[in-house]
């Protein structure tokens, strides 16, 4: 049986569409059973409806706390009983609560090669720096911002000449990659999260696994 997952998105959803792409291809075997935006003109929920999967909308700014919105947002979500969490440019930090509701069930992808560049503006930071790698970063969601367990990274060469924004398209085409491969490997049960620790194969590991892209 695939793993039910649920994909929650606040903007254009392309990581949103490679597990769409990747799921109608046959070679990812998840169920992509709800997607939920907590702004209304997401263009994901657009992509979402035409690949036919269920799509919910709350505002956060109509709830007066981050928990109370959070929690409502998984009375939505836990109507699909999802095994799995993607955050796919999900634009919200999370409470303790939502974390532990789903403790080691959240994904999230951040674009740089953690635990370098945690937080915003990724791209000019590493160009900045003079940095020769950057690339993104998929890891279990612990309550502390972007350092949870790492899962899986892939990484470039930076070329000095490129702009912030030229960097930026390339590390998303690898996000189009490692976040669907990273999500199967969870939903597969190959990769786990256990004790605050990413598991593979059943053995603590403390490095991502790596892919390096041209
Ligand atoms: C991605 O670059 C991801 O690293 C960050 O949010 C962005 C989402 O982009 N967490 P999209 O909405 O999937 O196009």
């Amino acid at each position: 049986m695939s793993c039910r997952t649920a994909i929650l998105i606040s903007g254009s959803g392309t990581n949103l569409q490679a597990f769409i792409d990747r799921v109608a291809s046959g070679d990812l075997d998840l169920e992509l059973s709800i997607v939920f935006s907590n702004r209304p003109d997401a263009f994901g929920l657009e992509r979402a409806r035409k690949a036919g999967i269920p799509t919910e909308c709350i505002e956060h700014g109509k709830y007066p706390s981050r928990e109370m919105f959070d929690r409502a947002v998984a009375a939505i979500l836990d109507v699909y009983e999802p095994e799995l969490i993607i955050l796919a440019g999900f634009m919200r930090i999370l409470s303790p609560w939502f974390v532990a509701h789903y403790e080691g069930r959240i994904l999230n992808i951040h674009p740089a090669l953690l635990p370098k560049y945690p937080g915003l503006d990724t791209h000019q930071r590493v160009l900045d720096a003079k940095d020769e790698w950057h690339g993104s970063t998929v890891h279990f969601v612990t309550p502390e911002l972007d350092a949870g367990p790492r899962i899986l990274q892939g990484r470039l060469r930076v070329d000095p000449n490129e702009s912030a924004e030229e960097l930026q398209h390339r590390v998303q085409a690898i996000e189009h990659q490692i976040y669907p491969e990273a999500a199967g490997l969870v939903g597969s049960g190959k990769v786990a999260f256990h004790d605050g620790q990413t598991l593979i194969d059943g053995d603590m590991s403390d490095k991502p696994v790596l892919r390096t892209f041209e």
